[in-house]
């Protein structure tokens, strides 16, 4: 974590944010860095006491931290030593459905996305860069406002990264709770990437990734969708990029969404709205059930409507389509047509609805 971008972006405790105040926290340790950076250290809240734990440059902002430092262990304890021989070895020992599979196989998925146009591996059935070009045309649909973007369930950054070299006078920071993406995105910015491609089954190629242009407003941190860690009104963008059907409460992150950005700012959604039980309880699905309603089931409309019922603070500005292409496999892709919105932060007018 730079401190220059801690100084700029003035976290706040999620703890004392859940409960409605908005302290600032501050660096209380450093055990490893120097002073631009602060590899491994703590944050702590004044008011409440608690600490956050600062890992590999990566600042975890969570309100739950306690559950997902349970949940993570694996992920925080990962070695980046062991030789690509060993890496297949123990992929085939813990097989297709142990967490080193379901981590190889997300980075190779998200990582080719991201950053794919920066190794040498060549994948012409699908090619990378879907999430960058999703990136730049919600731009094109709304441009932001002046202060600082964030780009929110940002997986290895590279959607972050396209931000920042658009806009290279603004601090922009990404979040995510899966703590291998943000890692890998990290070691990438320093010119130390290196990527899994799935070939098929549990059988995986390293590729290096070459240092993408550097970018000093970057940030990559750790927190999560529905409590960010910011004061309301301190962003002049937002974009939530195939992450709706993805958090548990898919209307607590859009509105945290809202609460952030500056009044006229602008949200920048695309989602595919592939729903599923593994990420959303479907009581809490935008759409894709009760089809007999007016909007026939249709999330799009559902959205809509929630915007035209005043439930979200936003204003359409415009809507499109866009291409998702995730590469899965040498042989598999899934290719999505992705719901594009661009919307304009207003007043919000009506009492928020708790299921659609
Ligand atoms: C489908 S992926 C999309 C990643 C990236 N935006 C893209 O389009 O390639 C959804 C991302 O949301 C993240 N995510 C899910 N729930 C989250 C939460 N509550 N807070 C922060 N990130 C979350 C996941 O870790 C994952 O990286
Ligand atoms: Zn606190």
């Amino acid at each position: 974590m730079q401190l220059a971008h801690l100084q700029a972006l003035q976290p706040l405790c999620a703890i004392c944010l859940g409960q409605g105040a908005q302290n600032r926290i501050a660096l209380s340790r450093r055990d490893l860095g120097d002073d631009e950076q602060v590899l491994q250290g703590l944050l702590q809240c004044p008011v409440c006491g608690m600490e956050y734990p600062i890992i590999d440059g990566i600042p975890i902002l969570l309100p739950k931290l306690r559950e997902w430092v349970q949940g993570s262990l694996f992920h925080l304890v990962k070695r980046h030593d062991l030789s690509h021989s060993l890496d297949s070895l123990l992929g085939d020992c813990s097989g297709p459905d142990g967490a080193w599979e379901s981590t190889r196989a997300t980075l190779s998925c998200y990582g080719w996305d991201h950053w794919g146009e920066y190794m040498d591996g060549q994948d012409s059935a699908c090619p990378p860069g879907a999430v960058r070009s999703l990136s730049k045309t919600l731009t094109e649909m709304r441009p932001c406002q002046t202060g600082p973007l964030i780009d929110v369930g940002c997986g290895p950054g590279g959607s972050t990264h396209s931000f920042a070299l658009a806009h290279p006078e603004r601090l922009v920071v990404g979040v995510d709770m899966n703590f291998s993406l943000l890692q890998a995105g990290h070691r990438i910015l320093a010119g130390q990437g290196e990527l899994p491609l799935r070939q098929e089954g549990v059988v995986h190629h390293w590729h290096a990734v070459r240092r993408p242009e550097t970018a000093p407003n970057l940030a990559l941190w750790c927190a999560d969708a529905r409590l960010l860690p910011f004061a309301s009104g301190s962003f002049g963008g937002a974009s939530s990029l195939n992450v709706v059907d993805s958090v548990d409460n898919p209307l607590q992150h859009i509105q945290e969404l809202a609460r952030v950005l500056d009044h006229g700012a602008s949200a920048w959604l695309s989602s595919p709205f592939d729903w599923s039980t593994r990420a959303t309880h479907v009581a809490q699905w935008l759409g894709a059930h009760s089809q007999r309603g007016d909007h026939g089931g249709d999330s799009r409309k559902v959205f809509l409507g929630m915007l035209k019922r005043g439930v979200l603070p936003f204003q359409l500005h415009a809507e499109s389509q866009g291409e998702w292409r995730l590469r899965t496999g040498a042989r598999s892709h899934t290719r999505y047509q992705v719901w594009l919105a661009a919307l304009e932060k207003g007043e919000q007018i009506a009492v928020a609805e708790t299921g659609v």
